[in-house]
């Protein structure tokens, strides 16, 4: 028996990713630890989406370096890989970088992950291609046992890469083409997690919207057809789904948030500006009427649906102007969360050339403003849940002896005091109070 420890960094792409490569490793005989030291193989699932992601690769692998060292000094062996968008983005130059390094794994590469680590015994290997075959279908499934470990909500990637190519962003040089799971490729394994007490699943996908998958036929469906499915599945009562690109919102997939309950009334949408310019220069594709009028046709389908973003303040020739427009558009859609970024030159991408970057400071007062406006939103959003009934799914044991823990359909963590519910329960509770990063609730028998 092998430890292996994987820690991911970046999106939840990179989460299901890290277990799936756990699952990989399984059958030679890996067992994941949380401790480093212990670790005979140590996976760092990198993310390259902006600078300082890149840059927390390097300062860990030094520490990584002397650890390795210190265990050889014991007779301990340790081998370390770079997975993730970091070793797409860098491939080789990691190896020149730190040469504790032993081998640089793309994410297309996974499924080849045992036979590489074989391979790097010998020498270090860089392994960045986008191969022909699907890995997914040909990654290991997880043990029941495994996905019981991992808890009552899962992830499932159905959709990967991206062509849409915003002017910022490394993604779609990272992770390559759009590429759709098959619909029953995606039903199989949400049935297998569905088995081994899954409640809860978030579809993934870079543009998970655009999700166009075949069916038995050979028939490529719409995004929507694959939430209906999914709803069927025995044991699943949650839906959820991320990043969702505005452009591929049809009024098809608006519509079956009416139509399938289990879709939870939550959604992540970002809009990364308020600025038609800076939209432009983006090159995101749509106008900010054009989202409003989604968040207006999605409002009048579900009234109780809350929202959350992303936005990137300081994009290159981003005037105040274009700024106090993002101000505004967040003060009009209202958010229950949001993600928020300063603009960070990436190399290759085409934003990074420009010549009218906007200076530190101004990107630095930006996010300022913009987080506490967002943070005035969220805690309104979250005192208005206060005294209201919702419902909960129960995902672990509470923080006080009698508590369990769980989420609120907008994701809020739940304490519930005195709670009878056992884990992976859905239950009503009242909610009694607000904490400073949870809801305080009553089970209601
Ligand atoms: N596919 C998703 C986003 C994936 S990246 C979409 O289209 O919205 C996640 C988030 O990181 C983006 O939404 C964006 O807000 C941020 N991001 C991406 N590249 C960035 C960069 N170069 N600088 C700062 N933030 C960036
Ligand atoms: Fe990046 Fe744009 Fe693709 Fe999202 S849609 S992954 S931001 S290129
Ligand atoms: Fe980062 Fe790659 Fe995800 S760059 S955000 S880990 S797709």
């Amino acid at each position: 028996m092998q430890k292996v420890f994987i820690k991911s960094y970046g999106c939840q792409m990179n989460v299901y990713d890290a277990q799936r490569m756990a699952d990989a490793l399984a059958p030679n005989g890996y067992v994941e630890t949380k401790t480093i030291e212990d670790a005979e193989l140590v996976v760092l699932n990198t993310c390259h989406i902006r600078e300082k992601a890149a840059d927390k690769v390097y300062s860990e692998l030094g520490r990584i370096r002397r650890m390795k060292r210190d265990r050889k000094a014991e007779g301990l062996s340790m081998q370390v890989v770079v997975a993730g968008c970091v070793a797409q983005a860098e491939g080789a130059e990691i190896l020149r970088r730190e040469p504790a390094v032993d081998l640089v794994i793309g994410p297309q590469s996974y499924h080849r992950l045992p036979e590489m680590l074989q391979a790097a015994q010998l020498k270090p290997v860089v392994d960045t291609e986008f191969p022909v075959e699907d890995k997914f279908s040909a990654l290991p499934d997880p043990s029941q046992a495994s996905i019981k470990n991992r808890g009552v909500t899962a992830f499932v990637t159905v959709q990967e890469g991206c062509d849409k190519f915003c002017t910022f962003c490394v993604v779609p040089y990272t992770r390559g083409a759009e590429l759709s799971r098959p619909l029953d490729a995606v039903l199989t394994e949400i049935r297998k997690l569905a088995a081994g007490g899954v409640r809860e699943v978030t579809l993934l996908g870079q543009n998970v919207n655009a999700w166009h998958g075949l069916d038995a036929h050979g028939t490529s469906l719409p995004f929507e057809t694959l939430l209906q499915q999914v709803a069927q599945l025995e044991g699943i009562e949650r839906i959820r789904y991320m990043t969702s690109h505005p452009r591929d919102m049809t009024a098809a997939l608006i519509n079956a948030h009416r139509e399938i309950p289990e879709l939870m009334p939550y959604l992540h949408l970002p809009v990364q500006s308020g600025s038609d310019r800076i939209l432009d220069t983006m090159n995101r594709q749509h106008s900010r009427d054009d989202y409003f009028a989604i968040i207006e046709q999605m409002r009048a389908i579900r009234p109780d649906v809350a929202l959350s973003s992303d936005f990137i303040v300081g994009f290159p020739g981003e005037s105040e102007r274009d700024f106090l427009d993002t101000m505004d558009l967040i003060s009009r859609v209202g958010y229950a969360a949001a993600y928020s970024f300063k603009y960070s030159p990436r190399p290759g991408t085409p934003a990074a050339d420009l010549d009218n970057q906007v200076p530190e400071q101004a990107k630095d007062e930006r996010l300022a403003a913009l987080q506490a406006l967002i943070a005035a939103q969220q805690t309104a959003f979250n005192q208005a849940t206060v005294g209201r009934t919702i419902p909960v799914l129960v995902e672990k044991a509470g923080r006080k002896p009698g508590q369990m823990a769980g989420k609120s359909p907008y994701l809020q963590a739940v304490q519930i005091d005195d709670a009878k519910a056992r884990i992976g329960d859905i239950v009503e509770v009242n909610v009694t109070g607000l904490g400073t990063n949870s809801l305080y609730a009553r089970e209601l028998s």
